[in-house]
């Protein structure tokens, strides 16, 4: 159990009241460059899911042609988007998904991306038996690991690892990489913690 459920726990809470409404878990700038390092893309994109634009305005600096979306008003993008229920197709399709709701975006994604899908999921993601079977049909093209566990909201203790799948139309055959993001996180949680201290 991690430092911040213990101190939770303590304050009579329940762990589950952690999760973050509607599922927002904000992406670090690494963990964005990491995709656009390992893989590119061709033509416009869509981030259907981008909560306050956090991964969106690390593809805006690589990419000149990005819309964005969300479900709830973050104050980015445009708001009251299902990505669910979309029928709007696009070149690209690039997010991190409420977690809870992360097979419907696979399935829905594959429908309505005509060259490539990229979703953050955690690396368990890669078992399982329905996805097993899901995986059979619509291989990811590229696996992108991020060897270290990634910590979302910055409470120190992250539990989860996380990979990039990518789905890329007419590729069969599943290429996976590591991503050297052990660096980053060290220098991101350094500067942060000295942006505390002066
Ligand atoms: C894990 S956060 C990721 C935010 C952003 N993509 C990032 O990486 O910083 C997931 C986001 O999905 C949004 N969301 C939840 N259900 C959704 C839906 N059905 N359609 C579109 N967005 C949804 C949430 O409001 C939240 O902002």
């Amino acid at each position: 159990m991690t430092a911040i459920n213990e101190q939770y726990k303590l304050l009579g809470r329940k762990v589950e009241d952690l999760r973050q409404k509607e599922d927002f878990y904000p992406t670090p700038q690494y963990i964005t460059e990491a995709l656009l390092e390992y893989y590119q893309f061709k033509g416009k994109i869509w981030e259907p899911a981008c909560g306050d634009g956090r991964m969106a305005e690390v593809l805006k600096k690589h990419y000149p042609d990005v819309v964005c979306s969300d479900l709830i008003d973050r104050g980015y993008g445009k708001a009251g988007i299902d990505f669910l229920t979309s029928t709007t197709h696009v070149e690209n399709i690039i997010t991190n998904p409420p977690f809870q709701l992360a097979y419907e975006f696979i399935v829905q994604g594959l429908k309505l991306a005509d060259k490539a899908l990229a979703l953050l999921l955690p690396i368990r993601y890669l078992t399982g038996k329905k996805r097993a079977k899901l995986y059979a049909d619509y291989p990811p093209a590229k696996v992108i690991v991020i060897p270290n566990k990634v910590d979302f909201l910055g409470f120190g203790s992250p539990a989860m690892e996380f990979a990039w799948f990518v789905w890329e139309k007419g590729v069969q055959n599943t290429t996976i990489v590591w991503a050297d993001t052990h660096d980053a996180d060290t220098k991101r949680k350094k500067n942060s913690s000295s942006r505390l201290l002066g």
